[in-house]
């Protein structure tokens, strides 16, 4: 039995894997600075080991959305520069200024209570003020852009103004006019701070497509998530393999149940799925409840008993059935892989995701808490 603790299902991160995608991407970044995006629990992948393995692969920052997990990541990394950027007004700004987090700043009524609080602990805040460059998403819109750098640059008794940067919202489809649009925009929206006296010390774009598809945004500073995990953000135009990089989560399951049926036996819920032959039926311990996508039920592949086989019929809450076909050699408590590498032939998290209709991102950002990580090398 493979199962941890009884509990079926484990998620393999290969934290290896982690620290050479990110050599990759440093390589590939041409002595630009790499923040490693360790947001929503690294991914999926556990943000505190996956932000460690990052940095010893070369990333000199660390990127988390929410203040809280960046909180958390900070206590546990110790030094080093990192930023953060989504917060409400009840945000508790003061810990992350005391903790030497940097702060996007999107809005007017974050400066403000960013200035408060850095004047209550007596420190200057460290900001990086965003500008929406095209993606209608978070950042300062072009007309109320050169209003926001003189409010920050006015409170510089408690604000240092130390980053520009924006966000692309299509630089997985290289050629898209969007992106050369956005990078127009940024470069504006730089200039125009700089000649109001705002004096940078990184101005940063690129996410892991920018970087990957060569898209000249790399300023001082990528960001890239997606890749340092082993993904590819361009899967229909690039492998993970065809860029260098290697999956660093494997999710395991394990059969809990082996049983013979006739033919015509229905299978799951809405009875959708109908055997066409006498067959073994198998019974995987995960489902949705697991993060295994629903919408991937008739379609979500798994490596089972070494060979290929997939979801049959609705994917349950915490257990799938697939057909193995007559006299298979499977018992319950044998290891199913729904993705890892593909090394061997199993899917992967992009396998899951077309199935699923959906994009990897999602796939392995999904897998929740309860579902146990177990971390090799690093
Ligand atoms: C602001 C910001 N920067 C960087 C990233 C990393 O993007 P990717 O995982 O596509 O490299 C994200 C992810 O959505 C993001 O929101």
């Amino acid at each position: 039995m493979n199962a941890v603790n009884g509990f079926p299902t484990r998620a393999i991160i290969d934290l290896n894997a982690i620290r050479s995608n990110m050599a990759t991407l440093v390589q590939r970044s041409h002595g630009t600075a790499v923040m490693a995006v360790v947001k929503a629990n690294g991914y999926g992948h556990g943000a505190v080991p996956c932000a460690l393995a990052a940095l010893a692969g070369g990333a000199t920052w660390v990127g988390v959305a929410q203040v809280t997990e960046a909180l958390r990541v900070r206590a546990a990394i110790g030094g080093g520069r990192m930023l953060s950027w989504i917060y409400t007004p009840e945000t508790a700004f003061a810990q992350a200024i005391e903790a030497q987090i940097d702060l996007g700043v999107s809005a007017p009524w974050a400066l403000e209570a960013i200035a408060a609080a850095a004047r209550h602990t007596a420190s200057r805040a460290r900001i990086h003020l965003k500008t929406d460059t095209g993606m209608g998403r978070a950042g300062v819109p072009p007309a109320s852009w050169i209003r926001t750098v003189d409010m920050a640059l006015a409170a510089e008794d408690a604000l240092e103004l130390v980053g520009c940067w924006s966000h692309f919202a299509c630089a997985d489809q290289p050629g898209h006019p969007s992106i050369q649009a956005q990078k127009d925009a940024f470069a504006w929206a730089v200039e125009t701070a700089e000649a109001r006296g705002a004096c940078f010390e990184v101005r940063h774009l690129a996410n892991s497509a920018a970087l990957l598809t060569d898209a000249g945004a790399n300023w001082d500073l990528i960001r890239p998530g997606l890749a340092m995990y082993g993904l590819s953000p361009i899967p229909d135009l690039a492998s993970a393999a065809d860029l260098g990089l290697r999956p660093a989560m494997r999710l395991e399951s394990t059969l809990t149940l082996v049983k013979n049926v006739s033919a015509g036996q229905g299978v799951s819920y809405g009875l959708t799925y109908r055997t066409s032959r006498d067959t073994m039926l198998a019974i995987v311990g995960a489902g949705y409840g697991d993060g295994v996508p629903r919408s991937a039920s008739g379609a979500g592949p798994v490596w089972v008993a070494g060979r290929r086989g997939r979801v049959a019929g609705r994917l349950c809450m915490d257990q799938f059935v697939s057909e193995l076909g007559p006299g298979a050699a499977c018992q319950a408590g044998d290891r199913v892989v729904l993705f890892g590498t593909g090394d061997d032939g199993e899917p992967t998290a992009e396998d899951w995701a077309r199935a699923a209709g959906t994009i990897a991102y999602e796939i392995v950002t999904g897998i929740p808490a309860h579902v146990p990580r177990e971390y090799v090398g690093g």
